[in-house]
């Protein structure tokens, strides 16, 4: 299962509570600006070393998903009439762990030279000729997007000319050229949470990154349904900046490749992918038999156990969450407990559940059959709506609070509250 074939369902909610939808792009009150919802499209996409994802458009630009269109040279200064330039080629953010001096560099391309930027800032030496920097690369390019080592061969950037997409290997400085005739010439390209996107004119059309195959539903779509808000377009769904004093989980996990989820209501959120900014989708879009929210989740040796009423639903991470056969079982047949789950942990490279209902805390052994409850103690309180058990120890979540255990005996055990601590920016994106 590809995913997307599901809807890339583009929310740009932080859909952790319901809040009430805001006002579109339509909105925009200075008819001198251009509209990202019309047909035209645009010159360049990239995100920013913050994640933010920069629109551009001739000498404008647009900052995220949404929002009106701002001078270019608002937010990139030497983009403007005085260095001639009303317009980038492309653009891309430089992939490059091992030579932090790159590593989420800014590149913009225009006519035969390449401006790179850091902080905002243009840096010294910049401009340059494209051939200085990325030999073989030709000038007058259509698009740019970075691909890091494990979804290309090597750490490469793709730059699009025409249907010839140039493959530069940041490590060797070496090109390889392919043609993909297939694809439309890409205006703009995006490297979005993982997956890869060719714009041209308002469509997109998604691809593989190595084989230029177009894969996981049918493409072109049009981009206003997905990467902006457009009146008449895509799912209506509400933008928030939800306050952190609001947030209110029901399950949060870290699986073993070190994806990292939070759930609330029928939505789920990764938070380990921030650099691409922090999006709800529907938990159906991943665990299709999920389709009413979860009570807790946890995982283990490659699993992902979803706890719903008396319901488990194992899921195999490593193929695509594809849920585990005979499957979902009763709480009792697979965990040999009954009542409601709030919360529920594995530390990592341990084999122990911890399962909280209400005022109970219990460990299970994983690795027994059939499961049995090891131990059992009383909690100082209950209505806990989450926890989650890292190297750091244990965080358990009562609504927008949180408290730290270092182990799973300390919070067993413990009569004493720890001072309570507030979710925060930094952890769910939220506005402080
Ligand atoms: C920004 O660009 C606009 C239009 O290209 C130009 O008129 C303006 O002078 C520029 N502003 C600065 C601060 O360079
Ligand atoms: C990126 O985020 C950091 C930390 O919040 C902030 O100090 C910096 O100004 C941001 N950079 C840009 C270009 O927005
Ligand atoms: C966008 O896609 C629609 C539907 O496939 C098509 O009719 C239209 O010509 C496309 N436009 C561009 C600019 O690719
Ligand atoms: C967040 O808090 C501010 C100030 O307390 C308030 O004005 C705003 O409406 C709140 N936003 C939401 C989405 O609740």
């Amino acid at each position: 299962m590809e995913l997307s074939t599901t809807t890339l369902l583009l929310c740009l909610a932080l859909a952790l509570s319901n809040a009430a939808p805001v006002p579109g792009d339509a909105a925009v009150d200075d008819a001198s600006l251009p509209d990202r919802c019309d047909e035209i499209g645009f010159d360049a996409i990239t995100p920013d070393e913050n994640g933010t994802t920069f629109f551009f458009r001739g000498s404008h630009l647009w900052k995220g998903f949404r929002g009106p269109a701002q001078l270019s040279n608002e937010s990139f200064q030497q983009l403007d009439d005085i260095h001639n330039i009303g317009h980038v080629d492309a653009a891309f953010r430089m992939h490059n762990i091992k030579h932090e001096g790159d590593h989420d560099h800014m590149y913009f391309f225009v006519d035969d030279k390449v401006f790179r930027y850091y902080g905002h800032a243009l840096e010294n030496g910049y401009p340059k000729d494209i051939q200085q920097d990325f030999p073989g690369v030709p000038s007058h390019l259509d698009a740019a997007v970075e691909c890091p080592k494990g979804e290309c061969m090597a750490d490469s950037v793709l730059f699009f000319k025409g249907h010839d997409v140039h493959v530069y290997d940041i490590a060797t400085k070496t090109v390889k050229t392919k043609t993909w005739s297939h694809l439309p010439v890409c205006t703009s390209a995006l490297r979005w949470l993982e997956h890869y996107y060719c714009f041209h004119g308002n469509n997109f059309t998604r691809f593989h990154p190595v084989l230029g195959q177009v894969s996981g539903g049918v493409y072109p779509k049009d981009a206003r349904d997905y990467f902006m808000k457009c009146p008449n377009h895509g799912h209506g769904g509400g933008h928030t900046s939800l306050n952190c004093s609001d947030i209110k989980i029901d399950a949060i996990t870290t699986d073993d490749a070190g994806k990292s989820y939070v759930f609330a209501g029928t939505n789920y959120m990764r938070l380990d992918t921030r650099r691409e900014g922090l999006h709800a989708f529907p938990i159906a879009r991943w665990w299709k038999e999920v389709t009413n929210g979860v009570d807790a989740v946890f995982s283990y040796s490659d699993n992902m156990y979803l706890i719903k009423d008396d319901q488990v639903y194992i899921y195999n991470a490593a193929a695509q969450y594809t849920l585990i056969e005979g499957y979902p079982k009763t709480l009792k047949e697979e965990l040999g407990i009954e009542g409601h789950v709030d919360a529920a942990f594995v530390c990592p490279s341990h084999a122990t559940v911890h399962i909280i209902t209400g005022g109970t805390i219990r460990a299970i052994d994983l690795s027994a059959t059939p499961r049995v409850v090891t131990q059992e103690w009383t909690l100082p309180f209950s209505h806990i709506d989450a926890a989650l058990c890292s190297a750091e120890g244990i965080n358990v979540f009562i609504g927008a609070t949180y408290y730290h255990y270092e182990s799973p005996i300390t919070l067993a055990t413990s009569r004493i509250a720890p001072e309570p601590q507030h979710v925060n920016t930094a952890m769910m994106g939220c506005k402080e």
